[in-house]
């Protein structure tokens, strides 16, 4: 056992995740979303299999991130900052050349005043967090970047709400208010980059695609309707385990854990594996998950505390000291996905991956 804990991350899969997204696309180009460390994935890493598997942009949500990206050596792709950006972080992400996204005037002037970069205007369609509602105010965005020494006008983009909820009106609306804004953008300013879509809409419907796909979620492997991956031929990247460190009989009225939220009703074992919480694996998977330990789903006994979770290894102990022990991931053809683990917590996947914090190591292979 290398670690208490460890995410191994296959970058092989996401590499096959992008080609398999670019199957989607008839013209447009992918820009691979890597904000939030890769979905926790290690967004390095996760940038790099993304462009191998055919991805020409990068996305991140802040400018320490992009910056990141440069100071990794990634220095002839496109990175393009998607979050609101105070004038410090305007500062660093121009100085890390990456793309930024404007709805106001002031914006543009203050990259002109810093001595110039690249400019994506926003149309709030429907999301209502960043950009402009006002579509004549978006095309005099546009133009004052357009016009302004230094600053090039780059893509014009929106962001849908959602995607990932088939069959809801809301999209179509999102999509029948961006797309004659996207037409005006073009005729103004011929050769910028349109944009809209991200996992979900780029698989739901090929209107939204338009030049450049903004895909994060699938590329992990994560399916962006909250589904099996698999049933949409994505393979999740990031394998979560530990290992059963200690195996111990109890008896009918004893318990295990904080607050004794787990008493065993019948002779049994508990095997204890060393996470928790204080790696990431929430405590709101108290009696409330599966592990599995020799291909077999034990339950997940007690209160998950800051360090360690105990599981249920039944009357004949199915599990000994030294066996691996998988949270997220496949152990002889049984298998847990951040899906279900989502489920289990009324939450989605993209949160299961990115709230594992700095003690789990990643392991890239
Ligand atoms: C503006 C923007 N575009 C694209 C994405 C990628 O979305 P997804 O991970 O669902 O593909 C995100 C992520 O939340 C985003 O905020």
């Amino acid at each position: 056992m290398t670690a208490r804990a460890i995410a191994r991350v296959d970058l092989g899969a996401i590499q096959t995740n992008t080609a398999r997204m670019r199957r989607e696309l008839q013209r447009a180009e992918v820009c691979a979303v890597v904000k939030a460390d890769g979905y926790g994935h290690g967004a390095v890493p996760a940038a790099r299999a993304a462009l191998a598997g055919g991805a020409t942009w990068l996305a991140v949500a802040a400018a320490h991130e992009a910056r990141q990206l440069r100071d990794a050596g990634i220095a002839d792709v496109p990175v393009l900052v998607l979050g609101a950006l105070t004038a410090a972080e305007l500062d660093v992400a121009l100085a890390a050349r990456a793309d930024v996204v404007a709805w106001r005037e002031e914006l543009v002037e203050a990259v002109a005043a810093r001595g110039g970069g690249r400019v994506h205007v926003k149309l709030d369609t429907g999301m209502g967090r960043l950009g402009t509602r006002d579509p004549a105010q978006a095309l005099r965005v546009a133009a004052a970047a357009a016009a302004a020494p230094g600053v090039d006008l780059v893509g014009a983009m929106t962001h849908f709400a959602t995607a990932d909820e088939p069959g809801d009106a809301f999209f179509g609306e999102q999509l029948a208010r961006f797309t004659p804004w996207a037409a005006d953008m073009r005729a103004a300013h011929p050769g910028i980059v349109v944009h809209a879509a991200n996992s979900a809409a780029t698989l739901r419907d090929r209107a939204s695609h338009f030049d450049l796909v903004r895909v994060g979620v699938a590329l992990y492997g994560l399916d962006p309707f909250g589904e099996d991956p698999r049933a949409r031929d994505l393979r999740p990247a990031l394998e979560l385990s530990s290992w059963v460190a200690a195996v111990k009989p109890i008896a009918p009225g004893e318990s295990a854990g904080y607050g004794r939220r787990f008493v065993a009703e019948r002779p049994t074992h508990l095997a204890t594996v060393p996470i928790g919480y204080g790696d990431g694996f929430r405590r709101a998977f108290t009696n409330n998950a599966d592990v599995l330990v020799r291909g077999r789903r034990l339950p997940l006994v007690g209160t998950v505390s800051m360090d360690n979770i105990t599981l249920d290894a039944g009357a004949e102990a199915a599990a000994a000291v030294g066996d691996r022990a998988v949270l997220i991931g496949e152990q002889d053809g049984e298998r847990i996905t951040a899906e279900e683990l989502a489920h289990r917590l009324g939450t989605i996947n993209y949160e299961i991956t990115c709230e594992l914090l700095p003690r789990v190591p990643r392991s890239h292979g």
